[in-house]
C-alpha cells in the first residue's frame, strides 16, 4: 500500500507537463476512505488546468496530481467513516483533484456504491458528467413536457446526458454536434440536430426556452438572440456569462457540486436501461498524458476513461 503510481502535473503547459511519478500514499482524514482506483473518467478540465487557462478559478499548488472522478475499490477507512466499508466497490467525484492516481483518499459523503453488474469503467465514466448534466438541466427551473430546449455540445460528456435527460421530461430537443456525430445525438433523443460545422444554429432555431451551453466559445453571445424573452442560457462552459448577459435577460453560470443521491439514481437508471453512458475510448494509465492531449485536439463523442487495475 506504500507505493502508489500518480498522473502529477509539474508545470503549467503541453502534454509534456504531465509525467507518471510515485507520490506519497495517502493515510485517510476522519471522514475519508482511500479508494484503490480501478479507472478514472477524463474530462475536459484536465488540459485547461493543464494549459493553465483556468488558473485563476482553480489555483493549483504545482506538482499537482490531476483527475475528478474515480471507481474502485475501498482499501481502508478513516476516523468516523459510517456507510462504507473496506472492499465496496464505490465511484465518485473527488470535489477538487487528485483522481488520476492507484489510491486516492476521497470524502465517504462523496462516494456512491457501484452497481454489482457495473463495470468500473461504465462507473467512472458518470460521476461528473452525468450528475453536471442533470444538475444543470434543472438548474433554471423544472423541465416540463413541450419545453422548447437547445443544447450546445451535446456529442459531448456532459451534453449526451443532457440529451437523455431532456428526453426523459418530454422536451422539444435542438442540439448542435459536429457533423459527423449527427447521428449519435440523434440516437439518444435530440428532435432536431444541427450541425455547427455546416449551419448556423441561428438560421435554424428560435423561441427557445433554455438553452444550455457545454461548448463555450461564442455560443452565448450567438444564443441570445434564438432565445424567448423569458427563456434563460445555462452555461457550465462559459464562465463569463453573468457578467455579458444583456439587461432584462437571464443567463446562469453552473457550478457543479457533488451529489451522491443522484449519482446513486444515475447508477440505478444505467443499470436498468434507463440512461445509456457512451464510453468512447478506455485507455492504459500510461497513455494518459496523450489521452488528455486527444481531449484537446481530436473529437470522440461521449466519455473517455484510463484504467489503473485489469
Ligand atoms: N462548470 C462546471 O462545473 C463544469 C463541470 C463539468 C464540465 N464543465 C465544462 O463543460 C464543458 C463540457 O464538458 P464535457 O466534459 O462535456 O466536454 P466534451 O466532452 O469535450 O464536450 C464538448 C462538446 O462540445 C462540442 N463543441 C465544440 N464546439 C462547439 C460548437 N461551436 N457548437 C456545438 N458544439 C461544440 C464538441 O464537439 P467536437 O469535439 O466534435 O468539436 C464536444 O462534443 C467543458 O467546457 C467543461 O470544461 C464545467
Amino acid at each position: 500500500m506504500n507505493s502508489n503510481r500518480a498522473l502529477v502535473l509539474t508545470e503549467y503547459g503541453g502534454a509534456h507537463a504531465l509525467k507518471l511519478a510515485a507520490v506519497a500514499a495517502p493515510v485517510p482524514g476522519p471522514g475519508q476512505v482511500v479508494v484503490r482506483v480501478h479507472a478514472a473518467g477524463l474530462n475536459a478540465l484536465d488540459w485547461k488546468l493543464r494549459e493553465g487557462y483556468v488558473r485563476q478559478a482553480f489555483p493549483l499548488q504545482l506538482p499537482a496530481v490531476l483527475g475528478i472522478e474515480l471507481a474502485g475499490v475501498v482499501a481502508a477507512a478513516g476516523a468516523d467513516v459510517t456507510r462504507l466499508r473496506v472492499g465496496d466497490r464505490v465511484m465518485g467525484p473527488l470535489g477538487g483533484l487528485g483522481a488520476y492516481a492507484e489510491l486516492v483518499a476521497v470524502k465517504e459523503a462523496n462516494l456512491a456504491l457501484v452497481p454489482p453488474s457495473m463495470s468500473m469503467t461504465a462507473a467512472a465514466s458518470l460521476p461528473l458528467a452525468a450528475v453536471a448534466a442533470w444538475s444543470s438541466l434543472h438548474l433554471a427551473g423544472p423541465v416540463h413536457g413541450g419545453q422548447r430546449i437547445l443544447i450546445h455540445g451535446a456529442a459531448g460528456g456532459l451534453g449526451g446526458f443532457a440529451v437523455q435527460y431532456a428526453r426523459q421530461a418530454g422536451a422539444v430537443i435542438y442540439a448542435t454536434a459536429r457533423s459527423s456525430h449527427m447521428d449519435y445525438v440523434r440516437s439518444l433523443g435530440a428532435d432536431h440536430v444541427i450541425a455547427y460545422d455546416r449551419q448556423r444554429f441561428e438560421d435554424e432555431v428560435r423561441d427557445i426556452d433554455l438553452v444550455l451551453d457545454y461548448a463555450g466559445g461564442d455560443v452565448v453571445a450567438r444564443s441570445w438572440a434564438v432565445l424567448a424573452g423569458h427563456g434563460a442560457i445555462v452555461s457550465a462552459a462559459t464562465p463569463d456569462i453573468v457578467a455579458s448577459t444583456p439587461a432584462g435577460r437571464r443567463g446562469l453560470w453552473f457550478q457543479n457540486t457533488p451529489d451522491t443521491a443522484r449519482l446513486q439514481a444515475v447508477a440505478d437508471d444505467v443499470v436498468h436501461g434507463r440512461l445509456q453512458s457512451k464510453v468512447a475510448a478506455v485507455v492504459r494509465f500510461d497513455d494518459l498524458p496523450a489521452a488528455i492531449e486527444r481531449q484537446r485536439t481530436g473529437s470522440t463523442p461521449g466519455k473517455t476513461v484510463a484504467t489503473l487495475v485489469g
